[in-house]
């Protein structure tokens, strides 16, 4: 009890200790209000939801391949229903915790059928028919402050590279989007910074914008058909973005519109999407001049929906679901402490000449998703189902034409959803054959084989073929046993005896045709020591590995011999103690 009351006085008169204290206990009030709660706010915590969603299995739980280097996300089916569309799914997955970003294409139950991990971020990946051909088409890129530097490829169904899309004149094509006409042309997003007097908006005289330009340029010849540039149509105070101290250098310039998609109509108008103006905007294909504008402070349309089919906010993928029908992503809000709205897919009838907007129909997550970025929503052909993709939430949901929830997928806990670890800019889902000029990947594991081939869609089934062990410069096979492929990676059990003899698997498609076939395989038999290092190592580390292993066990293996021989030869008794005798001889 003294020594503690001495301790304490002791503490107590050194001003220095009670001053750390003070700062600690502040520090952690401060930390506390403006890190911690706010940072738990953000988590979606709700009762029970799965081990998935809550991020038992990390915050973007994967698949690993014995036959593929890469991890694809292991994608949680919440709700399914036969009525979703068989198509396959189109994703580019990239953030924070995504190792490999990459365009992929996932099957309706969400496994992996391709992926292409990039150096660069992908953003965008779809199917669109250019010239009556199918092809994957993507952005690829760099990232600043919500929009792109990069340009688009084109690949075709044997995954070649086969087009390469850059803007004309000195720009760098934006991430935002990239729609291929009718006519062989793309419709391309772009940002380019511009010299702009921002005093009315209370910035710098000589200040600088972002200005948001589309082009239409000719696939084929590279060749400009149309430039239009928001800042020459629409004045800044249009915009919701606030200035928050922008625009007075070049590198951090004013985004005042922040276009992000463009359409055209068969009469050959363009319909663009411009986020921060909460606006859907007509243009003259020939003119450039506004025909109309619906949303925002500049909208010209009386809405018969009590201002459901004008209120949208920071939307995204404006498109013709028809003549009269534009359907897009309405975001509700630009960041997470907007106050709580919900996101949604939203379908607008608009009556032009009367200049009215009615709500045809509302697509809402069951989660109650709120997507702050990004995001799309697709009318499916055929089902006449919809699709949305809620961009930076990592889900994509399903719905039947009447708005029900049919497939509802997360490829990231859904908990941890507004912090943007996992985002896919868009999801779309679309009809796809892909017949890869590789071949299928296998790898022999004792008595088992695991085959898988990125990319193929043609193949349903595997057949392993032997050597009939006749001719070794001549080889001929015999079918040996056909296995249903399943999923990306198949393992396929070998009949006793094969995995020794050489064999090969080929891939068969539903007409029982060969798609391709793996090189030849087989382990001999004969145990060697060589054979058995190599098989464990990989170049110099893993063998130096191998060797380390073996002089540790032979050390190991001389400490016992040593131990075993000194306690061997030392003497049983000390000198003047008892000593064993032999039995039987009596010491005299
Ligand atoms: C924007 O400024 C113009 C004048 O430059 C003015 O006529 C218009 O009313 C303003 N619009 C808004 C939404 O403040
Ligand atoms: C395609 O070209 C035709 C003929 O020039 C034109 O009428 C039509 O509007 C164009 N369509 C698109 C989507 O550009």
């Amino acid at each position: 009890m003294h020594l503690l009351h001495a301790i304490c006085r002791r503490l107590l008169d050194q001003k220095l200790a009670v001053a750390s204290l003070l700062f600690a206990f502040i520090t952690a009030i401060v930390s506390l209000r403006f890190l911690i709660i706010p940072n738990l706010q953000r988590l979606n915590l709700r009762v029970g939801a799965s081990f998935y969603d809550y991020g038992f299995y990390g915050l973007y739980p994967s698949r690993r391949y014995v036959t593929f280097d890469y991890e694809s996300p292991a994608v949680n089916f919440v709700q399914w229903d036969s009525q979703c569309s068989d198509a396959y799914t189109f994703i580019a997955p990239h953030g924070g915790v995504v190792e490999y970003s990459a365009p992929m294409i996932l099957d309706s139950r969400g496994n992996l059928v391709w992926m292409k991990p990039l150096f660069d971020t992908p953003e965008d990946f779809r199917v669109q028919e250019y010239l009556g051909e199918k092809y994957l088409t993507y952005w690829h890129g760099g990232y600043s402050s919500g929009h792109g530097q990069g340009s688009w490829s084109l690949l075709d169904s044997s995954y070649s590279h086969r087009f390469e899309v850059k803007p004309v004149g000195n720009l760098d094509g934006d991430l935002h989007d990239f729609q291929i006409t009718e006519n062989g042309t793309a419709l391309v997003t772009i940002y380019d910074v511009k010299p702009h007097d921002l005093t009315e908006s209370g910035g710098a005289k000589h200040g600088y914008i972002y200005d948001s330009i589309f082009q239409e340029i000719d696939i084929a010849t590279g060749s400009l058909n149309f430039e239009w540039r928001c800042s020459q149509h629409i004045p800044l105070n249009a915009s919701y973005a606030g200035l928050k101290g922008r625009g007075w250098k070049r590198e951090d310039p004013y985004d005042a519109y922040h276009i992000n998609s463009i359409d055209k109509d068969p009469s050959g108008n363009y319909l663009i999407s411009a986020r921060h103006l909460h606006a859907i905007l007509s243009i003259d294909g020939k003119t450039g001049e506004i025909l109309w504008i619906l949303g925002g402070k500049q909208n010209e349309f009386e809405d018969a929906s009590e201002g459901r089919a004008t209120n949208f906010a920071w939307q995204h993928d404006a498109r013709w679901r028809s003549d009269d029908t534009i359907t897009l992503l309405d975001n509700t809000a630009e960041w997470f402490f907007d106050p709580p709205t919900e996101s949604r897919g939203l379908a607008i009838v608009i009556d032009i000449p009367n200049r009215v907007a009615r709500v045809q129909g509302e697509y809402f997550h069951p989660g109650s998703i709120r997507t702050t970025s990004q995001g799309n929503m697709q009318d499916l052909p055929g089902s006449r189902n919809v699709f949305v993709g809620w961009g930076h939430c990592a889900a994509y949901t399903e719905f039947s034409p009447d708005g029900r929830v049919l497939c509802d997928a997360h490829f990231g806990p859904s908990t941890w959803f507004t912090l943007g670890n996992v985002v896919s800019y868009r999801s779309t889902k679309s009809s796809w054959v892909g017949k890869p000029n590789t071949n299928p990947a296998a790898v022999l594991i004792r008595s088992s084989v695991f085959v898988s081939w990125n990319g193929a869609t043609e193949v349903v089934a595997w057949r392993i073929e032997q050597w009939d062990g006749v001719d070794m410069d001549d080889m001929h096979f015999e079918p040996l046993k056909v296995v249903k492929k399943e999923g990306f990676e198949t393992k396929i059990d070998l009949p006793q005896g094969v995995a020794h003899v050489y064999f090969r698997i080929v891939a068969l498609n539903g007409q029982n045709e060969i798609l391709g076939m793996t090189g030849v395989m087989g382990e001999q038999l004969d145990w060697n020591f060589r054979d058995f290092v190599r098989s464990y190592s990989v170049g110099v580390f893993s063998s130096g590995v191998v060797i380390s292993f073996v002089m540790i066990g032979c050390c190991l293996l001389q400490g016992v011999f040593w131990t075993w021989r000194v306690h061997r030869s030392r003497p049983l008794s000390r000198p003047g103690g008892y000593r064993a005798v032999p039995l039987g001889s009596v010491p005299e």
